[in-house]
């Protein structure tokens, strides 16, 4: 029998703690004048967003330490797949969500954004956090930017709590998940073998080959349809193929996990390797979703100030337009330019290890 009574009987005020959330929206310590329809709107929309942000961080980790271990259990790939998708779903959703704040017209914006003095969503810290965790480096930011140094000196301005500063040291401190993809996919079994230097570089060289070979009937056949002629469009091609070796074999030493990577990538048929394909599928469709995320903003930005200074004193539009360029997992991105097409590359050595036979 259940011990609940009228006075104790859980509410849904009471589960979602509404009074207190609702009591949020008068900006910093209750303005005086209080905030208009249109400031308080502005406010909703970047609370909305910063709880969002706060979902995505805990899904985020979560999925980091699942992937950081030696040995990944295979029944966690899925565990870890249905975080980030989570992670992309509220990016889509809060890309949609600047059409809620692009109703407010550029000139009631203006008539308060003086109350915004310098702040600016450039101090969001949540969203910092964010990008550590997926492993967004300084030296990728805009101007070498690291996010630690403006906000410790925030912190040592008491304008930061001592928690807020504690995590995100904490979070500087621990390998990112771009940096534990990298250890994952260097443990890839590529022909049936894990950690074999002589096997990885071996089918690193076959697949240079395989572009090459395939690279010959491309030219010919751009040739024959009048595309170009042999001189111009074989210097390109062969650019595409020298990239790859570089990418695959610097210094002509295979690069482990981009090898297991493009092994992945190039053999998504075999059973074995379709969570460890989805793995790296929704980690392409988070970062996409987030630089649609990030580009949705700046066309609002652009519309509702057009090309004036940020409050956060950068360019405006023109440093928002340049943080689309980010790419944090680089390598996921760039092993796409060199895939060759299925039946020009050689089957895979051992295929049954992967639950499949070659002859099938
Ligand atoms: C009228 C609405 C808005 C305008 C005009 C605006 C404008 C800007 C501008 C100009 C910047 C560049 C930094 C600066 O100099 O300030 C910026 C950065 C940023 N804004 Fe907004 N913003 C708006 C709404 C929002 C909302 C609702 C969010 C949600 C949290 C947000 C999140 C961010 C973030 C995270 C950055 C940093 C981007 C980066 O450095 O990669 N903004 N915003």
């Amino acid at each position: 029998m259940s011990s609940e009574t009228p006075g104790s009987r859980m509410t849904y005020g009471n589960y979602l703690r509404l009074d207190e959330l609702l009591s949020l929206q008068s900006g910093p310590d209750g303005h005086n004048p209080p905030p208009s329809n249109h400031e308080m709107h502005f406010i909703v929309v970047h609370q909305a967003f910063e709880l969002w942000f706060k979902q995505i961080n805990r899904e985020l980790e979560e999925a980091l330490n699942l992937l950081n271990v030696d040995e990944v259990d295979e029944k966690k790939i899925p565990v870890i797949v249905s975080h980030l998708e989570r992670c992309s779903e509220i990016f889509r959703l809060l890309a949609s969500q600047w059409r809620v704040m692009q109703t407010l017209s550029p000139h009631d914006f203006l008539a308060f954004r003086d109350r915004l003095g310098t702040s600016s969503g450039f101090e969001s810290w949540q969203m910092r956090t964010l990008e550590m965790l997926l492993g967004l480096e300084s030296e990728q930011r805009i101007g070498g930017m690291d996010p630690m140094v403006h906000n410790r000196k925030l912190h040592s301005e008491g304008k930061l709590s001592d928690d807020v500063m504690e995590n995100m040291i904490r979070i500087d401190n621990m390998p990112s998940l771009n940096d534990v993809v990298q250890k994952w996919l260097a443990r890839t079994p590529v022909n049936g073998v894990s950690g074999d230097e002589g096997i990885l570089q071996d089918f690193a060289e076959k697949h240079i080959e395989s572009m090459s070979v395939h690279a010959e009937s491309v030219i010919a056949h751009m040739v024959k349809i009048g595309h170009g002629t042999e001189e111009t469009i074989r210097p390109r091609i062969e650019a595409g193929i020298s990239g790859a070796q570089d990418f695959l074999m610097p210094d002509g030493k295979v690069v482990a996990a981009r090898a297991g990577l493009l092994f992945i990538e190039s053999y998504r048929e075999l059973p074995l390797l379709s969570w460890p394909r989805r793995l790296i599928d929704t980690i392409v469709d988070l970062e996409q979703a987030m630089l649609l995320f990030r580009s949705h903003h700046a066309r609002m930005v652009e519309r509702m100030i057009g090309r004036r200074m940020g409050t956060g004193g950068s360019s405006g539009v023109d440093y928002l337009d340049m943080t689309l360029k980010y790419r944090i997992f680089t390598d996921l991105w760039a092993v796409r330019t060199m895939l060759v097409k299925r039946d020009a590359l050689p089957g895979p050595a051992n295929a049954d290890f992967y639950g499949y036979s070659s002859d099938n």
